[in-house]
C-alpha cells in the first residue's frame, strides 16, 4: 500500500536545536554555529538522524530569528556562511542530516523587500506584502496579532496599514503574488543546492488569507480572531503543490509543516501519502488541551483521557493516509516533564522516561527538543523581568494592563507556559552556566544544571539520556515501532495510557502510568505467555505478569512474536 511505503524520513528521529541556547563557542553569551559543530558527536552518540535547526539567518531578533532580514545570510551572532558550511559538512560526515527552518509567512521589516515595499504605493515590491487602507481612521479589520495588539500597523509614509499576524516587525508576505512565490522557491532551491536535507516550515498553514480579510469574532483581548480567514486558507494547498513541483520534488528531502489550526482532514491534504505537498505536519491539538479562556495562559492540567483521545485520533485517522510527527516539546512549548510529568526530585527522571516511551512507541517521526533527552525542566521565574520572549512579555503587559487577568495570577500562568522555559540554555555540565557559555548568557541558565546536565547523564547508565538513546535505537531495530498499526486500550482510564502496535505477525504493548500512584493492571491474555520480550522499561522489571502492579510513572514496552 502506498501509505506503508518505507522511506528514510519515516524511520528517522529528529532533534531540534534552538541555536541561541545550544552552545556558545565564542563567549558572547549567545549560542552559535561553531558551538553546534562541537556538539555533533554528542548527537551522534544519542543516535538521532536529522537536526531541525531553528532559524540561523540574518535577523534583527525581534522574535529570535523568526524575523528574517536576509534568507541567504547567517545571523552575525551565530557566525558566518563558512561556519555554516563546516557544520553541514561535519554533520553529513557523521551521517546526520540538516533540516532548515523556513520562515516565509512573513519576513522581518528590515528585509530588503519590505524596505522597498513601504517606500511608495507604486514600488515594484509593494505587492510583496499585504497593504490596506484604514477604515474610518482605524485599522482595516479587527484582527489581533499572535503577540498582542492589532495585527495591523499604520505606516505614515503612504498612509496605509500592513498586516502582521505576529510582531510589528514581522510583516506578512503576500503569497497571492506569483513573484513572492517565485522568490521563495528560488531561495529554497539555493539552499537545496547547498546540500541541505529538508525544511521545517514555520506557520505554513497561514500563508493564504481570504482575500476580503473579514472581521473575526472578538475574543477576551478585544481583538478579532483571524484563524477562520487565514489558517488553512483558500489557496494554501495550491501554493504548497506549486512549491512541491518547483522545489521539493527535485530533491530527497524531509519536510514538515507547522500548521496551527490544522484538523485531521486538512492534515490528510498537507501530508498525504500521495506526496504532492509535505511529508508531515505539526498539529497542535494535544498541546492546546490545557489552553484556557485567556488564550494559552492558565494553569490547567491536561486530563489523560483527553490526551489519549486526541493522540489516538491522529494515530488512527492518518493510518495509511498520511504521516504523523510526534512531539512533546519545542522552542514554543514549556518543558514536558513539568507539564505532563512530575519534575520533583523523586519522579523527574522516571516521568521523563515514561513520557519519552509513550511518544516514541507511536507511529510517526519523533522529534526530540534539546534538553528533553536530559529531562530538563521549566525555569523557576522570580519576576516578570525574567521573561525574554516577546510573546510572554507582551501577553503579561497587555492582559494585566487591561485588567483581564490579575498580575499575580498572570505571572503564575506565564511562568508555567512561557516559551522561555524551553529556551534556557542547554545544560552540558556542572561548570559555570552549565557549560553553555564562558560569558554572560543571554537568558539565565536553569539553576538545576548542577544536577541535571549532559556530562553526568552520559556517564550514568540509568539516566534519561541513556534511556532516550535506547528508545531511538529500538526504532532502528524494530520495524513495528515505525510502521505498526496503533490501537488504544482502556480509553476511560485517567491514569494509565496503554496501547498496542501491530505489524505482520508481531504485536507490541506499551503501558505507561501517568500518575504518582501504584496502579493495578491486568495484562491482556495475549501478552501473558512465556515468549514475551520486554524491550524497554524505566524500572527494574524482569517479566510481565498477569496481574501487574505498576509503580509511579512506570513505563514498560513488550513484544510478542506471534
Ligand atoms: C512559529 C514559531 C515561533 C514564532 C512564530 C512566528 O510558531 O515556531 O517561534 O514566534 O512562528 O514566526
Amino acid at each position: 500500500m502506498e501509505s506503508n511505503k518505507k522511506t528514510w524520513w519515516k524511520e528517522s528521529v529528529v532533534y531540534q536545536i534552538y541555536p541561541r541556547s545550544f552552545c556558545d563557542s565564542d563567549g558572547d553569551g549567545i549560542g552559535d554555529l561553531n558551538g553546534i559543530t562541537e556538539k555533533l558527536e554528542y548527537l551522534k552518540e544519542l543516535g538521532i538522524d536529522v537536526i531541525w535547526l531553528s532559524p540561523v539567518y540574518q535577523s534583527p531578533n525581534d522574535d529570535n530569528g523568526y524575523d528574517i532580514s536576509d534568507y541567504q545570510a547567517i545571523m552575525k551572532e551565530f557566525g558566518t556562511m563558512e561556519d555554516y558550511d563546516c557544520m553541514l559538512q561535519k554533520a553529513h560526515d557523521l551521517g546526520i542530516k540538516i533540516m532548515m527552518d523556513l520562515v516565509v509567512n512573513h519576513t522581518s521589516d528590515e528585509h530588503a523587500w519590505f524596505v522597498e515595499s513601504r517606500k511608495s504605493k507604486d514600488n515594484p515590491y509593494r505587492d510583496y506584502y499585504i497593504w490596506r487602507e484604514g477604515k474610518e481612521g482605524k485599522e482595516p479589520n479587527n484582527w489581533g496579532s499572535c503577540f498582542g495588539g492589532s495585527a495591523w500597523k499604520y505606516d505614515e509614509k503612504t498612509d496605509m496599514y500592513f498586516l502582521h499576524l505576529f510582531s510589528q516587525k514581522q510583516p506578512d508576505l503576500n503569497w497571492d503574488n506569483p513573484k513572492v512565490r517565485q522568490e521563495v522557491f528560488d531561495m529554497m532551491n539555493w539552499w537545496c543546492e547547498k546540500g541541505i536535507d529538508g525544511f521545517r516550515m514555520d506557520v505554513i498553514s497561514l500563508i493564504s488569507k481570504v482575500a476580503e480579510l473579514p472581521d473575526g469574532e472578538v475574543g477576551k483581548s478585544g481583538y478579532g480572531d483571524y484563524s477562520p480567514y487565514a489558517a488553512n486558507g483558500p489557496h494554501v494547498h495550491e501554493y504548497l503543490q506549486e512549491m512541491n513541483e518547483k522545489v521539493l520534488s527535485k530533491y530527497d528531502l524531509i519536510t514538515v509543516g507547522e500548521c496551527s489550526g490544522v484538523t485531521v482532514e486538512e492534515a490528510k491534504k498537507y501530508a498525504s501519502s500521495a506526496g504532492k505537498e509535505l511529508n508531515m505536519v505539526f498539529q497542535f491539538e494535544h498541546m492546546d488541551l490545557d489552553g484556557g479562556e485567556s488564550f494559552k495562559w492558565n494553569h490547567r492540567k491536561i486530563r489523560l483521557t483527553e490526551l489519549k483521545e486526541v493522540m489516538s485520533k491522529w494515530q488512527t485517522q492518518l493510518q495509511d493516509k498520511a504521516w504523523n510527527s510526534l512531539y512533546w516539546c519545542n522552542h514554543d512549548q514549556p518543558r514536558i516533564v513539568s507539564r505532563l510529568g512530575n519534575d520533583s526530585e523523586r519522579y523527574r527522571e522516571l516521568s521523563a522516561k515514561m513520557l519519552g516511551t509513550c511518544l516514541h512507541m507511536m507511529q510517526g517521526t519523533p522529534y526530540v527538543y534539546q534538553g528533553e533527552e536530559l529531562g530538563m525542566t521549566n525555569y523557576p521565574f522570580a519576576s516578570p523581568k525574567d521573561f525574554r520572549d516577546i510573546e510572554s512579555i507582551n501577553a503579561y503587559q497587555e492582559l494585566t494592563e487591561k485588567g483581564i487577568v490579575e498580575p499575580e495570577e498572570m505571572f503564575d500562568f506565564v511562568s508555567y507556559k512561557s516559551r522561555d522555559n524551553s529556551r534556557t540554555p542547554m545544560q552540558w555540565d556542572d561548570s559555570a552556566n552549565g557549560g553553555f557559555t564562558t560569558g554572560t548568557p543571554w537568558i539565565s541558565v536553569n539553576p538545576n544544571y548542577k544536577t541535571i546536565n549532559a556530562k553526568e547523564q552520559m556517564q550514568r547508565e540509568d539516566s534519561v539520556f541513556h534511556y532516550y538513546k535506547k528508545l531511538i535505537s529500538l526504532r532502528k531495530s524494530h520495524e513495528i515501532i515505525v510502521y505498526g498499526t496503533y490501537e488504544l486500550l482502556l480509553p476511560e482510564d485517567e491514569k494509565l495510557y496503554a496501547y498496542t502496535r501491530s505489524l505482520d505477525n508481531e504485536k507490541l504493548l506499551v503501558v505507561c502510568n501517568f500518575s504518582d500512584e501504584e496502579l493495578k493492571y491486568e495484562l491482556p491474555a495475549e501478552f501473558c505467555g512465556a515468549d514475551i520480550q520486554i524491550l524497554i522499561a524505566n524500572y527494574q522489571r524482569e517479566q510481565m505478569e498477569k496481574n501487574m502492579i505498576l509503580r509511579p510513572y512506570e513505563a514498560v514496552v513488550c513484544l510478542k512474536a506471534q
